[in-house]
């Protein structure tokens, strides 16, 4: 994987209260401080100060499941990158599948909270990734394409150093159907070919590519031997430190 590090992500969705979060997140701390790769937390937004507190200062980094587009302003129910800041949050998730088809968020949408958290200094993991019917209909690399370039319309080179690409299969997404190792990283090296194309092979080469998807103990280090799979976006197994610790920790 040439000189890129592993980075193991654990997006916890709508789960957990903040008394959970702080267990969870207390436990990974300690079980995470000798880990060699690069880590992050996404909990809630209830529950981002609590574990702010708590991964302040270690190797876990703190990350939001999503932000607004606009900064401030009349958006009932939306949370701002300036609030997400004031938390300490250092990384945003962005156009994560269930956001695109459950929520709606087009391209354009995503495209511009990417360059707004950009803009505000923060780390952004876009996830990109093909339909089942879309896969069958063997348009997964145009769909990965389009995800890839439409969403990073207008991010400049420079910005693109803190841009991470999650590659999530939506049918591999809480179905415990993970794509095989081979067909994740065929995706992965022509996400990379596409990052080429838009800022040459230099860039191409650094980015960081993670696959996600039913990732779990059993099949993470089959994964990550993948020339170009960069690490892992876990939901459901990020839950429990039975479940992410070895994934973090794979060898
Ligand atoms: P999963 O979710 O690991 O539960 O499949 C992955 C994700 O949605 O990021």
């Amino acid at each position: 994987m040439s000189n890129r590090s592993y980075y193991i992500a654990g997006n916890w969705k709508m789960h957990k209260t903040r008394a959970e979060s702080a267990e969870l997140a207390q436990a990974l701390v300690s079980q995470l401080k000798d880990g060699k790769h690069k880590y992050l937390v996404a909990p809630s937004f209830t529950s981002l100060e609590t574990v702010s507190a708590i991964v302040e200062g270690t190797n876990v980094r703190l990350g939001a499941q999503d932000c607004a587009a606009e900064e401030q302003g009349a958006h009932t129910g939306e949370v701002s990158v300036l609030q997400l800041k004031d938390l300490g949050v250092q990384t945003i998730i962005l156009g994560h599948s269930e956001r695109r088809h459950t929520y709606k968020e087009d391209d354009a949408l995503i495209n511009k909270k990417v360059k707004l958290a950009l803009k505000h200094g923060f780390e952004v993991i876009l996830c990109i990734g093909e339909l089942l019917e879309e896969r069958e209909a063997g348009k997964a690399e145009e769909v990965c394409e389009t995800q890839t370039v439409k969403g990073l319309e207008g991010v400049s080179a420079a910005d693109l150093s803190n841009l991470v690409i999650a590659y999530e299969p939506v049918w591999a997404i809480g179905t415990g159907k993970t794509a095989t190792p081979e067909d994740a990283d065929a995706i992965h090296a022509f996400v990379r070919k596409v990052i080429g194309k838009l800022y040459g092979a230099d860039a191409a080469d650094k980015i960081i590519i993670q696959y996600g998807g039913s990732v779990k103990p059993e099949n993470a280090a089959q994964l990550m031997a993948k020339e170009n799979i960069d690490g892992a976006l876990v939901g459901g197994a990020s839950l429990k430190t039975d479940t992410f610790v070895p994934i973090a920790k794979f060898s």
